[in-house]
């Protein structure tokens, strides 16, 4: 079965998401506060993103006697709610199998070695596979839903991972949080990052499910995908 898909950002009025010039205090709480109120059991998000969240130690990987087989992993843990990064390299290191309550889920690709599965394994840390090279993000929500029992799942961003599962036509709902700020600032990342130019794709349209004022002049909108 695949997971119900909300994908839940920040962006200004142009659609940009990276905050740099945007001069907010408490950033983080225009994103989190309304993320924490969309019913979900994973959040999923880039590597790029989780960058913030796992280690800043720079691990150095030592490889196994014996090849670990690039199969699932499910560690056994006790959380309920789970965070997942997609990582197709194996860029990420963790220091524990855990940000704040959510147990971390990696997405592999086979490229990744015997050492960065023993690092994964070290740490208790899950991990599936969704490709030799590449990920099918289809075969990974299947996976998500049959190996961890995940039936909603928060997509985080950034702008490639929204792009990619856009393009693949897996999102159900869409979450924004819009602030009133125009960021202005030519190829910054948007919500959604598909492709350079325009293709034979079409593009995808919603309709409106609510609209919430929030913070003075902030809006929160939520809309489902029209198929
Ligand atoms: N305003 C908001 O609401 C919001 C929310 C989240 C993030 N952000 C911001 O967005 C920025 C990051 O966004 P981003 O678009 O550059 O990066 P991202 O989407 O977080 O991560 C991109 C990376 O994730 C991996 N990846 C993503 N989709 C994949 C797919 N379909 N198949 C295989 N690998 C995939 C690749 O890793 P490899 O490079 O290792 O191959 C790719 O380079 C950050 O500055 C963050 O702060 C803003």
């Amino acid at each position: 079965m695949k997971p119900y898909v909300i994908c839940h950002m920040f962006s200004s009025l142009d659609g940009k998401i990276k905050q740099t010039i945007w001069g907010l205090k408490d950033h983080h709480k225009y994103f989190e506060e309304p993320a924490a109120k969309i019913k979900a059991d994973a959040w999923l998000v880039g590597r790029t993103t989780m960058q913030e969240f796992c280690s800043k130690r720079k691990y150095k990987l030592t490889t196994p006697k014996t090849t670990i087989a690039k199969a699932d992993f499910v560690a056994q843990q006790p959380a309920k709610k789970y965070c997942v990064v997609m990582d197709p390299s194996g860029k990420c290191f963790w220091d524990t199998n855990m940000v704040t309550t959510e147990h971390v889920i990696e997405v592999l690709t086979e490229k990744v070695s015997s050492a960065y599965l023993q690092h994964l394994r070290s740490k208790n840390v899950s991990y599936i596979f969704g490709g030799k090279t590449t990920i099918d993000l289809s075969l990974i929500l299947e996976k998500l839903n049959r190996l961890f029992g995940i039936k909603r799942i928060r997509i985080d961003g950034g702008g490639h991972v929204n792009g990619s599962f856009l393009k693949a036509g897996l999102i159900d709902e869409m979450s924004l949080v819009l602030a009133p700020i125009a960021d202005g600032t030519s190829g910054a990342l948007s919500v959604f990052e598909v492709e350079k130019g325009y293709s034979k794709r079409m593009a995808t349209h919603f309709t409106l499910q609510s609209v919430k004022r929030i913070y003075g002049d902030y809006l929160w909108l939520r809309y489902v995908v029209k198929r």
